[in-house]
């Protein structure tokens, strides 16, 4: 098959004039594309590379392809912006793999995400969202759990999340959801903090998806709160280590995975994800986000974890690919 590789490649793009220093955080590496393109090759496959942007639309309206391989993130920071690949896929009638634009869309935008997981059953952590300094203005403290931490509404890739996200009060809050107004320019969320285990959840496959991995995250240093922010992920070889499987209650792992499954399946996820949680004293799992376009660098916590559970980078990849074949009649091995 002749299959197209959409990507954005980190050092290929200009920083954007204002954003900031995160702006371009879940673009790829070329490592990255070139390891997704021996992979596809290695299973005998022609690939084009397509790029993204302007130059993937080019390519895609010049370039005969039988299926694209999307990890292209989108351009912009508009909250649907991981949806115009598929979206101008979806246009030509070309298959791809990964989620759909809506399923994009709805994940970045995080307390959308959460009503949907909530309304399914799953526990998430108490929340409210300011669109901007008069919304802020209205907000009654005293009725909130502290320590809270902050975020900006539409992101991914620990963007705005970093270890100065963590609030203790009122007054903190304030100064600091007024800062990450100014600079994400989107709402910001409130969110109690939920002081337990991290965990990160690897899914594979559909119909149903399957459990690749449970990754639990440990700070190297006692941390009274710990936050895996932007910075611990920058440093993650120094500051936290990596327990997959995670070393936790029988009855916790398995809420953990259905909270997973059912999660990937309310939102309408395919091939693949990644699911954060954080788990509070007795074992119960909170939904924090989910990423249906996860990273798949080799520095990304589901390549990583799918290290530890006996596959390969390679396999990883092609895994994804073979599920988003799979769901395309006309593809079907015979
Ligand atoms: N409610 C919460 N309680 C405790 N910790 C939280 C909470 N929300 C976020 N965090 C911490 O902040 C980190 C980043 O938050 P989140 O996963 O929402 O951001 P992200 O940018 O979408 O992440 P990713 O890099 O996985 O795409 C979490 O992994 C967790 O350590
Ligand atoms: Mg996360």
């Amino acid at each position: 098959m002749r299959i197209g590789l959409s990507f954005d490649l980190k050092d290929a793009l200009p920083h954007p004039i204002g954003e900031p220093e995160d702006a371009l955080e879940e673009y790829d590496s070329a490592e990255t594309v070139q390891i997704i393109e021996d992979t596809i090759s290695a299973e005998g496959h022609r690939v084009i590379r397509l790029g993204g942007g302007q130059e993937f639309l080019n390519n895609i309206l010049h370039e005969k392809v039988d299926c694209v391989f999307n990890i292209a993130e989108g351009r912009g920071s508009y909250r649907s912006r991981e949806s115009q690949v598929p979206a101008v896929l979806e246009m030509l009638d070309i298959s791809y793999s990964g989620s759909d634009p809506q399923c994009l869309a709805v994940c970045l935008d995080k307390p959308l995400t959460k009503q949907l997981v909530a309304a399914a059953g799953i526990k998430i952590p108490q929340s409210l969202t300011v669109a901007d300094t008069k919304e802020l203005a209205t907000v009654n403290w005293p009725d909130f759990p502290f320590p809270a931490i902050i975020k900006p509404a539409f992101e991914g890739s620990s963007k705005g999340v970093r270890l100065t996200s963590l609030v203790e009060d009122a007054r903190q809050v304030q100064e600091s959801v007024i800062n990450l107004l100014k600079i994400y320019n989107q709402p910001v969320m409130v969110e109690e903090f939920i002081d337990g285990d991290e965990v990160t959840v690897g899914m594979v496959g559909n119909t149903p998806p399957q459990v690749l991995g449970m990754m639990r995250i440990v700070p190297k240093t006692v941390n009274r709160h710990f936050v895996y922010s932007l910075e611990v992920k920058r440093d993650y070889k120094r500051l936290v280590e990596y327990e997959c499987p995670a070393k936790l209650a029988e009855s916790t792992l398995k809420a953990i995975s259905d909270a997973s499954r059912k999660s990937f399946e309310v939102l309408g996820c395919r091939d693949f994800a990644r699911v954060d949680f954080r788990i509070d004293a007795s074992g119960v799992p909170y939904f924090l986000e989910i990423n249906p376009l996860p990273g798949l660098g080799t520095y990304s916590d589901l390549v990583i974890m799918a290290l530890k559970v006996g596959w390969t980078h390679h396999g990883l990849i092609s895994a994804v690919l073979n599920a988003a074949l799979k769901r395309y009649p006309q593809w079907q091995k015979t």
